[in-house]
């Protein structure tokens, strides 16, 4: 299956859109070959509307940024540092021109999960890349455990018809994992090291 980071023969055609969360605005140019090129993502937004930020503290990572809401929000949100990484060369161009469009200072990262990601994190933030399968989702999930300090959190969102429930079920046997939120299918999770 085609995969929206084989996009190197694509056409570009960047574009630019704004996106308010919560009673902040923000600003975001995306492109073709780039998951959720016209509009915030319905489930990101969901899992960035999710999440509790006054419990996320310290250094934050956004695995499969794209380009760049998740950490660029996060980082906003929280005033805290941010690293982000994805495998797709045009989402990584986007994501830096958006970090600074909206005046976050990222570190932004080519890697295929967390392949050159080092240090460790407080919070790691993904919406994962189903369309890459399962393999890479479990990497990149349960890879967190390795990036993540002791009192660390994961926070992601699925949908159920992409297999919510029985990854619930997996994510159960290595983490303390909370639902935080239910919307249209969407789940959104929240996972502790035990
Ligand atoms: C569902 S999209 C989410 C994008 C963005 N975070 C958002 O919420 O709009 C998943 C992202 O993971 C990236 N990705 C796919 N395989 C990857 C891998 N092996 N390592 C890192 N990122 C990957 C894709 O390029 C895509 O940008």
């Amino acid at each position: 299956m085609a995969q929206y980071f084989d996009n190197v023969n694509l056409k570009s055609e960047m574009r630019k859109f704004d996106v308010k969360i919560f009673d902040c605005s923000f600003s975001f140019f995306s492109d073709n070959g780039v998951f959720c090129k016209e509009h915030l993502d319905f489930g990101t937004r969901l899992l960035l509307e999710s999440i509790p930020w006054d419990e996320v503290h310290g250094n934050i990572l956004d695995v499969g940024c794209g380009y760049g809401p998740i950490g660029i929000i996060a980082s906003k949100f929280t005033n805290q540092a941010v690293t982000m990484c994805d495998i797709n060369k045009r989402a990584l161009h986007l994501a830096k021109m958006n970090a600074k469009e909206n005046q976050v200072d990222a570190v932004i990262v080519e890697s295929n999960c967390y392949e050159n990601i080092s240090g460790t994190f407080d919070t790691i933030i993904t919406n994962p890349p189903i369309r890459a399968g399962k393999k890479i989702v479990y990497e990149i999930l349960f890879g967190a455990k390795e990036y993540l300090l002791s009192e660390g959190q994961l926070f992601l969102v699925i949908h159920k018809d992409q297999g919510a429930k029985s990854l619930i079920k997996d994510l159960e046997k290595e983490y303390s994992v909370e639902v935080l939120k239910k919307n249209k299918g969407f789940f959104v999770i929240k996972c502790k090291i035990r």
